[in-house]
């Protein structure tokens, strides 16, 4: 048995105020804490990219880069860990590779250490480029294994991803259930497996969204785990990760005890009560969660019910919503059994909509047409030949890595940036125009001029 201490890194700078309070956490409430968090004791603390950054310039009116300074002045100590979505960096479509690799060269000079790497799909052809470039740069790797319940996602099928991921340059493997689905006993056998074929550590981060999360880290805790995702418990909890407090205290009494002390927390987590009651205040937000089981049955990653239910009335279509809830996973099966997470989650919800309202394949949404022509990379199954006929008829889906047939856009980028008057921005200024156009001129109108 590993009897080495559980490592922890803390995400309530980036999951989970992007799980519980819309990602609306500012610079300036978290400034106040950045001393006192970074001698707690965390193996990193997570706390840029994933949603934070398009939350900057389009909610908080921040320059994301901006943050990643302050936040890197004030935690001199613990590594500053980020989430990317591969060749999609932050945004959601793919971008060329001279975009995801200067992106990935800015993120560490200005402080990331860790990133951590996942692809929708898991294909990892989707990671080459942004991994490559993160161990050029010296940045910790962190491949990420995106965990859903398949008959194309057994425990030998994640064994095999995470050693593509490692031979691409790993430091350590993730696994990221960002639905809530892993259940303890599975994930007891997965990392248990995991830790027997590989060398690097093996982290988990988990939602309590269907409420097994905190079980699920203590069987992984058991099988061997290196690393737990937890948040600080005002940002903890329903949709969020496991409360940080409560894991160490639960772990205190075994052989895997974090070392880290329950007293130094509380100051912190009182801070961040009083924050999270302005932010709520503030934005107008909805903070009724609650843990949902059902997500186990259907494996909809948290929140995409409620959405789905509001979809339906709004086509008056409120009736068909139980039959919608068997379109899903029926989809889901039909177009090769991709994880829901996104953007897939919304691409296979608008086909499921669209066929129980106007029947079956009647209509095709386009990003449905791109995926099943291969655009957004290898399904995990095979997509139903009959159903691929209707879609795309005799046309042959691509089976290299769709960003090969991505031309170099940096130089069009800055091109588009001259013409809108803004001839000398930092590249930092020229990646977020990048990713998010639209808002990034916003920004700079205000702050650029
Ligand atoms: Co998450």
């Amino acid at each position: 048995m590993n009897n080495t201490p559980i490592k922890i890194v803390e995400t309530a700078l980036r999951d989970g105020h992007q799980s519980l309070a819309a990602t609306r956490m500012r610079t300036k409430e978290m400034l106040p804490i950045l001393e006192k968090v970074d001698q707690l004791g965390y193996h990193a603390i997570e706390a840029w990219g994933g949603a934070t950054f398009d939350s900057c310039l389009r909610f908080l009116d921040e320059d994301p880069w901006e943050r990643l300074r302050t936040l890197k002045k004030h935690l001199q100590k613990t590594p500053i860990q980020m989430l990317l979505r591969g060749q999609n960096i932050l945004g959601y479509t793919h971008y060329a590779d001279d975009v995801v690799q200067e992106f990935i060269k800015r993120s560490v000079a200005n402080g990331v250490d860790i990133i951590r790497i996942f692809d929708a799909l898991n294909d990892t052809r989707n990671l080459e480029c942004s991994m490559l470039a993160a161990k050029q740069e010296g940045a910790h790797v962190q491949g990420a294994l995106v965990y859903t319940i398949s008959p194309y996602h057994q425990d030998s099928d994640f064994l095999k991803t995470a050693k593509e991921l490692v031979e691409l340059g790993a430091d350590s493997i993730c696994i990221k259930d960002m639905a809530g689905l892993l259940a303890p006993y599975a994930a007891y056998d997965l990392v248990k497996l995991l830790k027997s074929e590989l060398t690097v550590p093996i982290e988990i981060h988990s939602h309590c969204t269907s409420g097994m999360a905190e079980m699920t880290y203590l069987k992984a805790a058991e099988a061997g785990v290196d690393i737990i995702d937890t948040a600080l418990s005002p940002f903890a909890g329903t949709t969020s990760q496991p409360a940080t407090e409560s894991m160490v205290a639960a772990l205190d009494a075994s052989p895997r005890r974090t070392g880290l002390a329950l007293n130094d927390f509380s100051e912190i987590a009182d801070y961040l009560t009083t924050i999270k009651k302005e932010i709520v205040t503030d934005f107008k937000l909805n903070t009724n969660f609650s843990i949902d089981p059902k997500v186990i049955s259907f494996q909809l990653p948290g929140g995409m019910l409620s959405n789905l239910v509001n979809q339906m009335k709004e086509l008056g279509a409120a009736d068909k919503y139980p039959e919608l809830l068997k379109e899903m996973p029926k989809v889901r099966a039909e177009l090769g059994y991709p994880p829901l997470v996104t953007p897939t989650s919304q691409i296979v919800a608008s086909m499921a909509v669209m066929n129980v309202t106007i029947g079956r394949y009647k209509m095709i949404p386009t990003q449905v047409k791109d995926m099943v022509r291969g655009k957004y990379g290898r399904m995990p199954g095979p997509i139903d030949p009959a159903i691929q006929k209707i879609i795309i008829g005799d046309e042959q889906p691509i089976t290299h890595r769709p960003a090969d047939d991505l031309k170099p856009q940096l130089a069009t980028l800055a091109a588009g940036l001259t013409e809108a008057g803004y001839p000398n921005l930092s590249m930092e200024d020229m990646l977020s125009y990048a990713l998010f156009p639209d808002v990034a001129l916003n920004y700079f109108a205000k702050h650029r001029r």
